[in-house]
């Protein structure tokens, strides 16, 4: 998808030099404009095509290593030096700039350009990530697989007990009850399996209130969270958002957050230690997985209810392209 936000890199990453980004194939340069806010623009010169993120900031203005060419934040061409003085430039000679925007330490891209097309939806997280007073702790990884074959992972929840059986999958039942799941609109809400009550992610048992149960919500197309009450108001959740670098290249960024006990270290280190142990294990399969490319026609893969909630993420998808290609 080409009309969708992806986080590119942490806000820490753009800072004095031009700064380049990969989505869906395409490299995009990210610098800071004299304000400090953040410009989005095509990584490669309308002039003879040199690589931007070689180029430098120069008040605020992109500057292109190969022949000097100044670019506003606007995307505009201000300056040609091999030009005399006051020659004008036409419009044309031009950089897309794309909406952009920082939240929750990252920078995220949206990937259509500031056209004459229609703005686009603004940028929406879920509220977890907003809390002036909980804990964040970010991390990130790289996968070797298809966007839609890592983003089904988070929603499939009859692999745990194979998958995770010393992590999240300890003492899961195997068998999927429901499996537990609503949609509205671009989110899809699931209840997982519940764990034994002896688990250390799971001290609920299924039989209370839905809201102190597990929860796993994905807000289409690619951000996720499973938020674990802990008992007294107390949650963890652990966030994460996958960018298509490319066909079989998926990058993840993560935030593990709680509301409480925020100043113990150890938790830090607890959370993002499980949670890197879980997705090392997710990795190793869905990097298995063939075709690369999770496939549209239902028909090429056998399915089973557990299966469902990820399979509404594939229709989702497959009608959000759709609707794309149609909107071009
Ligand atoms: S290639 Fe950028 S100024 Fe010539
Ligand atoms: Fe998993």
């Amino acid at each position: 998808m080409r009309k969708a936000w992806y986080a590119v890199c942490p806000s820490s990453e753009v800072a004095a030099d031009p700064k380049k980004v990969t989505v869906n194939g395409r490299d995009y340069v990210l610098y800071r404009d004299k304000t400090g806010r953040i410009v989005a623009c095509n990584g490669y010169c309308p002039h003879r095509g040199c690589d931007l993120s070689m180029g430098s900031i120069h008040e605020g203005e992109l500057v292109c290593p190969f022949h000097g060419w100044h670019f506003e934040g606007t995307g505009s061409c201000t300056h040609i030096p091999a030009n005399k003085l006051g020659t004008p430039i036409p419009p044309s000679y031009r950089l897309n700039t794309y909406p952009v925007t920082e939240l929750a330490e990252l920078v995220w891209l949206y990937t259509h350009p500031n056209l004459d097309a229609p703005a686009p939806t603004s940028f929406a997280t879920f509220a977890d990530l907003l809390h002036d007073d909980w804990q964040y702790v970010s991390f990130e990884q790289t996968w070797q697989a298809h966007f839609t074959r890592a983003v089904e992972s988070v929603l499939d929840v009859s692999h745990l007990p194979f998958v995770h059986p010393e992590t999240t999958g300890t003492d899961v039942d195997p068998t999927v009850i429901g499996p537990e799941y609503t949609v509205k609109g671009k989110r899809i809400v699931i209840y997982p399996t519940p764990f034994a009550p002896s688990h250390p992610m799971e001290p609920v048992h299924p039989t209370q209130d839905a809201h102190l149960r597990t929860e796993i919500e994905l807000l289409f197309p690619n951000q996720w969270i499973i938020r674990t009450p802990f008992g007294n108001d107390g949650i963890m959740c652990t966030f994460l958002t996958f960018t298509p670098v490319h066909d079989d290249v998926t990058s993840i960024f993560g935030i593990a957050m709680r509301n409480f006990d925020l100043d113990a270290p150890w938790m830090d280190a607890f959370h993002i230690d499980h949670t890197l142990r879980v997705m090392a294990q997710d990795q190793r399969i869905v990097e298995s997985l063939r075709p690369r490319i999770a496939p549209f026609q239902l028909q090429d893969e056998r399915h089973v209810p557990s299966d469902v909630p990820a399979i509404r993420f594939r229709v989702m998808l497959r009608n959000a392209l759709k609707e794309e290609q149609g909107g071009f």
